[in-house]
């Protein structure tokens, strides 16, 4: 399956419609978070009408859970799957992570322990996800606030395991490495040492949050604050090596104005011609 490359784009807010409409944005795509629109809805539709003929829409899943041990839901998948082919959507992504037990889902993306075992069982997972949406399908490494007792191996270890295992892609959120580097102790900079870049269908960009507690200082993965320069610098080299791959900013629209937004998706492509120059240099 091949990687389509739609350039940078934004999470849709249906409180941005009104200055979407306006028109002449940079932004080149939408993500939309499948989870809150699987009930179809005249607003939502109409809606997206206005995007689907000028923008591509990529869906984003929070709800899959693919590392719980219980079974697949395939309720969910067809949902999504149909909301898809209204979109037509390119490509669909959920997160490496759990959130089920029998009888009950947490609506959180909670971290796995980094073992063979559950790279393996991940993995498999994965591509019968993937086989179901008949669609290339991205897994993005989640934020991690601790570290499993039983982990064998780094996060980049396994993140790489299950999408090369199963022939799938990663959806590759820069700023989760930071918040999950400081929050576990490991350093950031070691996490783009091995990647399967070839297979990185998609980069997220967001801001985070700084919180002091008894427990220490923590990194909250909010989607409320500018970039932060480390994770711009993570962006630069990632999308280099992973060949230009897609880029979102995340926000939660709360704290970001829709210009606000447009202003990150400015500095993404302002890094992205500067990563162009430079490779244009080298190459003459
Ligand atoms: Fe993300």
């Amino acid at each position: 399956m091949k990687r389509p490359k739609l350039g940078t784009g934004v999470t849709f807010k249906m409180s941005h419609l009104p200055e979407i409409q306006k028109g002449a944005l940079l932004v080149d795509w939408f993500e939309l978070l499948a989870d809150h629109h699987l009930v179809p809805s005249k607003r939502l539709s109409s809606a997206l009408e206005v995007i689907k003929g000028t923008y591509p829409l990529v869906l984003h899943c929070t709800g899959l859970a693919i590392g719980s041990s219980t079974p697949l839901n395939f309720d969910y998948l067809a949902r999504v799957k149909r909301l898809a082919d209204e979109l037509d959507s390119p490509w669909i992504s959920d997160h490496i992570s759990w959130g089920q037990v029998p009888g009950a889902h947490f609506h959180d993306l909670l971290p796995l322990p980094h073992t063979k075992e559950v790279a393996e069982y991940v993995a498999e997972r994965a591509k019968i996800v993937q086989d179901y949406l008949e669609r290339p399908f991205a897994l993005e490494n989640v934020s991690v606030y601790v570290e499993a007792e039983e982990s064998q191996m780094s996060e980049w270890e396994f993140c790489s395991y299950i999408v090369e295992k199963s022939q799938t892609f990663m959806l590759l959120d820069v700023n989760n490495i930071y918040v999950s580097a400081h929050n576990t102790g490991f350093d950031y900079r070691d996490y783009l040492k091995d990647l399967p870049w070839n297979q990185i269908i998609e980069i997220h960009l967001a801001g985070h949050t700084e919180k002091t507690t008894d427990t220490g200082k923590w990194i909250v993965d909010s989607h409320n604050r500018p970039v932060r320069k480390e994770v711009w610098e993570l962006y630069k080299e990632a999308w280099t090596r992973a060949g230009q791959p897609s880029t979102l900013v995340e926000h939660n629209g709360i704290d970001q104005t829709f210009p606000d937004i447009c202003e990150e998706v400015r500095k993404a492509k302002e890094l992205q011609e500067e990563s162009n120059y430079a490779a244009t240099r080298l190459a003459s």
